[in-house]
Formats: C-alpha cells, sequence, structure tokens
C-alpha cells in the first residue's frame, strides 16, 4: 500500500498547487481531497470481490478527477485529464508504463457512466457514484443514477 500512500501525498501537492494556480473552480478542493482518497478505498474493495488488480483499481482510483483538479472545470474534465495525469504520473517515478497506460485510460473514460468499458474502468466509475452517493450528493446524469441502482446492494 506505499505506493497509494505516495500518490495521495503527491496529488494533495498538487492539489494545493492547482488550488492556488485556479481560483475558480465548479468544485471546492476540498471535495476534491475528500473524493480521492474515499475513491481509492472503494476501488480497493471492489477489485479485491471482482479479481482485479486492487492496487492498480486505487491508483486510477485516486486520480481519475486529475482533469478537474488542473483545470478547476467538471465540463470534459475526464478528457481533459488524459494527458496531464500521464504527465503527473511519469513524474512520480511510482509507475510502469503499462500502469500508467491503464490509469490514464480509466481516467479518460470515467465518465462514460452508461458504458461498460474493462474491468479497471468500471471500478473507477463505480467507486466515483458510490462515492458521490454515501455523502449524499444528488446526481445530475441519470446514466449515474442508472449505474448506482445496478450496484445497490454493494456486494464487497
Ligand atoms: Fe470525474
Amino acid at each position: 500500500m506505499k505506493r497509494l500512500l505516495r500518490l495521495q501525498s503527491l496529488l494533495l501537492r498538487e492539489m494545493e498547487h492547482y488550488e492556488l494556480l485556479v481560483p475558480e473552480r465548479d468544485k471546492f478542493m476540498d471535495w476534491e481531497r475528500v473524493h480521492m482518497s474515499s475513491c481509492a478505498r472503494i476501488g480497493y474493495l471492489l477489485a479485491e470481490s471482482r479479481g482485479v488488480d486492487p492496487d492498480l483499481a486505487s491508483f486510477a482510483c485516486a486520480v481519475h478527477d486529475y482533469g478537474r483538479i488542473v483545470t478547476g472545470r467538471q465540463k470534459g474534465h475526464a478528457e481533459a485529464g488524459y494527458e496531464p495525469c500521464r504527465e503527473f504520473l511519469e513524474r512520480s517515478r511510482l509507475f510502469t508504463g503499462e500502469e500508467i497506460k491503464q490509469i490514464v485510460l480509466a481516467v479518460k473514460n470515467h465518465s462514460k457512466k452508461s458504458e461498460v468499458g474493462s474491468a479497471l474502468e468500471e471500478i473507477v466509475k463505480d467507486a466515483d457514484v458510490i462515492d458521490f452517493y454515501q455523502y449524499g450528493f444528488s446526481f445530475s446524469r441519470e446514466e449515474q443514477e442508472e449505474r448506482l441502482k445496478r450496484l445497490l446492494p454493494i456486494r464487497l
């Protein structure tokens, strides 16, 4: 689990940086901090139950909103995160090239909540909606609601 902690520590520093750089934000940065950590835990457990590498899942879940962290914007944040997240992961020196490839693909596709992607992508999407739900947020898109309904009751 040490890699996750190191990744999250680096991510917290990124958040500090972008909070000053981009003060106008669709979601306040404390939400990003909580959501990043919370999704990583949910993703880890989902991955264990689905036979997916739990560490890899926790990494992908932790960074999935990187695009919004960088731009401050909700609209198109999944796609916007692809390239900067790849650079961030490379800079971290924590991951292999293959791991980075899989993580950034899950980042890029995580907003496609009505589509079914790779097992890793599905874990990121599921962790995202579960975390939204557990913090009492309402969904802005029907596909998010539909996904949550399919997940409840959650089997871990
Ligand atoms: Fe997102």
